[in-house]
Order: C-alpha cells, then sequence, then structure tokens
C-alpha cells in the first residue's frame, strides 16, 4: 500500500518525494481534483464559524440551504426537495425508506452487477452474491434482474415499491445501457406506480460528460441518489425527490429519516464551492475532449476493448493475468489504478476532471509502458 502525504490537482505525493498521478478520483469522488483552493477556502471559512450544531434539520444552517437550493436549481423541476445524509450507502437508505413509506409496498427490484453500498438495505439490493452471501438473511421481497435485459423489466409489478438503478453500471466495468433501456424502465415504473431510483453516485458531477447521466438519457428518476463527489472530497451523500413524495416522511411517524452528522455544514459548503467549480471551470463540456483524448491515446495488443462515458472509463485486457498485473504494478510507473468489484477483465480510469491535455498525453505514454512491462513479464512466465 503507498503511503501519501499531500495530494494536489491530480497528483498524490508520498513522504519520500515520488509523485502519482491520479487516475481514480478516490472511486470518483475528486472530480475537481485534490484540495482544490477554492474548495479548501470554503471548508476553513465554514470552521470558522461553526460545525455540528444540532441534529439534521432542527436549525437553519445556512451551507445546507446553500448547497441544496443551488443543487436542485440545476436538476429539472421534479425533483426539488433534498435530503443531506453522510454516505452513498446511507442515502440509498433513505431512498428505499422513502420509497417503502410512499408506495406502501414492499418489494424492491435492482440489477445484476450493480453496486449500491454495504449497508445492510444497500446489501440486500447490491448484485453480487460473493459480497451478500455471508451476511444473509438481508431484506425480503427483492429481486435483481439482467441490465440490459428488456424481458426482465415484466418482473416490475404493481406490487414493487421501487426500482434501484445506476444509469451506467460502474462497478460491473462500466456498462451503459443499450436500446432505450433506461427508457423502457421509466415507462414501465410510471405504468405500475413504481417509484425509479437513480443512483447517481459515480456518474454524478460531470463524470460522464453530463452533469448527471439522467442527462444524457433524457430521463428524470422519482428520487435521484447522490454522493461521492457531492461532497467535493468531505464525507455527503443526499436523496432528492419531488416535495410530493419527500413529505411522507414527515409524518406516521414524523421524523421518518434521523440522522445527526447529514449535511454536516463543512461537507456542505465543500460541496457547494466544488459545484461551482465545475460549473465555472466548464469541466462537464472539457470531459468528453479528455474522454477522446484517452481513447486516441491508448492503444495496445494488450486493450481488447474501451468501455464508458466521459472520464468514466473501463480499459478491457485480453486476459485478467494482465489487469492483476497492471493495477499492482502502476505505482512503478507514476500513476494510481484502480479494480472494479464486478469485472475481473478491466481497470478503470476516472481521472479528476481538472486533469490537463499534457497529463493524459503523460498518462498514457506511461500506461502503454506499463502494457509492455505486463505482456513481457507474463509471456516470460
Ligand atoms: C454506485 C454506487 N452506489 C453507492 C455506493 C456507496 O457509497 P458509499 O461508499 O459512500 O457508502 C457506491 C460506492 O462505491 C457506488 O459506487
Amino acid at each position: 500500500m503507498l503511503e501519501i502525504e499531500r495530494a494536489e490537482g491530480v497528483f498524490m505525493y508520498s513522504p519520500t518525494g515520488e509523485k502519482y498521478l491520479d487516475l481514480v478520483s478516490g472511486v470518483s469522488v475528486s472530480n475537481t481534483g485534490h484540495c482544490h483552493p477554492r474548495v479548501v477556502e470554503a471548508v476553513k471559512k465554514q470552521v470558522d464559524l461553526y460545525m455540528h450544531l444540532m441534529v439534521y434539520g432542527e436549525i437553519i444552517q445556512n451551507p445546507q440551504v446553500r448547497y441544496a437550493e443551488r443543487l436542485t436549481g440545476i436538476l429539472p423541476e421534479e425533483l426539488d426537495t433534498c435530503f443531506f445524509v453522510n454516505s452513498g450507502s446511507e442515502a440509498v437508505e433513505g431512498a428505499l425508506k422513502l420509497a417503502k413509506r410512499f408506495t406502501g409496498r414492499s418489494r424492491i427490484i435492482s440489477f445484476k452487477n450493480s453496486y449500491h453500498g454495504s449497508t445492510h438495505g444497500a446489501l440486500s439490493i447490491q448484485g453480487g452474491e460473493r459480497l451478500k452471501n455471508p451476511f444473509r438473511p438481508l431484506l425480503p421481497d427483492t429481486l435483481q434482474i439482467d441490465f440490459n435485459d428488456e424481458d426482465a423489466i415484466e418482473a416490475i409489478d404493481t406490487k414493487t415499491a421501487c426500482v434501484v438503478v445506476e444509469p451506467i453500471q460502474s462497478e460491473a466495468g462500466v456498462i451503459c445501457p443499450g436500446n432505450d433501456f433506461l427508457k423502457k424502465l421509466r415507462q414501465r415504473c410510471t405504468e405500475t406506480g413504481t417509484l425509479l431510483i437513480f443512483d447517481e453516485i459515480q456518474t454524478g458531477f460531470g463524470r460522464t460528460g453530463y452533469m448527471f447521466a439522467m442527462k444524457r438519457y433524457n430521463l428524470v428518476p422519482d428520487i435521484l441518489v447522490l454522493a461521492k463527489a457531492l461532497g467535493g472530497g468531505m464525507p455527503l451523500g443526499a436523496f432528492i425527490s419531488s416535495n410530493r413524495i419527500m413529505s411522507v416522511l414527515m409524518t406516521n411517524p414524523p421524523l421518518g429519516h434521523i440522522t445527526t452528522f447529514g449535511g454536516h455544514p463543512v461537507c456542505c459548503a465543500a460541496g457547494l464551492a466544488s459545484l461551482n467549480v465545475i460549473i465555472e471551470e466548464n469541466l462537464v463540456v472539457t470531459c468528453n475532449e479528455k474522454s477522446a483524448l484517452f481513447r486516441q491515446e491508448l492503444k495496445h495488443p494488450l486493450i481488447s476493448g474501451i468501455r464508458g462515458e466521459g472520464l468514466l472509463l473501463a480499459v478491457q485486457l485480453v486476459e485478467p493475468e494482465y489487469v492483476r498485473y497492471v493495477i499492482a504494478n502502476s505505482h512503478k510507473y507514476g500513476i494510481i489504478l484502480d479494480y472494479f468489484l464486478f469485472c475481473n477483465n478491466a481497470f478503470r480510469i476516472a481521472p479528476p476532471l481538472v486533469i490537463k491535455e499534457e497529463e493524459i498525453l503523460w498518462a498514457c505514454a506511461q500506461l502503454n509502458k506499463l502494457l509492455d512491462d505486463a505482456f513481457n513479464n507474463i509471456r516470460k512466465k
């Protein structure tokens, strides 16, 4: 494991001065890079004013209100009510509870190879048995269907509370929806009175070349779940819905979802600053140009394909053995790479969106050298 002493922009530095280019962003968190000066300034300013005051929702806290206002201002108008929590898993929990409470139904449908977090509810709907089985029994009445399988959508019926989907499946190895799949899903949910939940925890905040992937597919979910880049490097999650839906958490019982630290003012201040950077530095638009440059520069006989949108890319190699070698040795080439949870023949490229053209060229040259090294080393065995 690497020890890192400080990080700035797209680089991390070890205590002995080695420099590593981050191609992972802490798994789609550091979209504005490490320690962006405007984010750091916002954190410092808020720390000087106040940190924790009271459990969420009891006192009006300016950073929460300002961030919720800014966020809902850039979202479709149906998504006008924001509930802040601490993490992605917690945001998923809140969304599941909201859907059950709103519909009065219990069945939850999600997708194979999806990842939604590690708490009991989020784990129950996750689409990988390996991580789930040791913790059973989990939440009852859940079902995982195949992503991109139109026929499987038939399973959604009037007993289904919600369908939870990543518009682009990240940990599955960046699997994009094909053939109007999400549109058909939206239709089926509307027909059956089922709430559609988009988990944009990884795809949010410009990562896919759109502020949110739902824009790419021109769809609006009933509940949107956000985390990771939401906090600009600080822990923050949110589930966002319409006021009509969200209001059910206020009665029977009142306080239907409680959090002490949810929407921590320092995290909200950081998140708001980071969102403003994404917008003002035009990081969403330039994301696609940067993606094209990676695709153009990454050419190697070991690469059997590159999937994804924007700067959420999966580089598929001819054999999983090469992937293991490349990731294990990436630091020797001054770059940081990572695995996917449910795809062993590809590695992830998801750098901070602030990465510059010359940094992409350098990273790709290093990667191509590393792939040569993998080829020579594994062939020798
Ligand atoms: C798509 C998706 N949903 C949910 C989560 C869970 O978020 P957290 O780790 O903040 O609980 C993750 C984390 O990797 C994720 O990628």
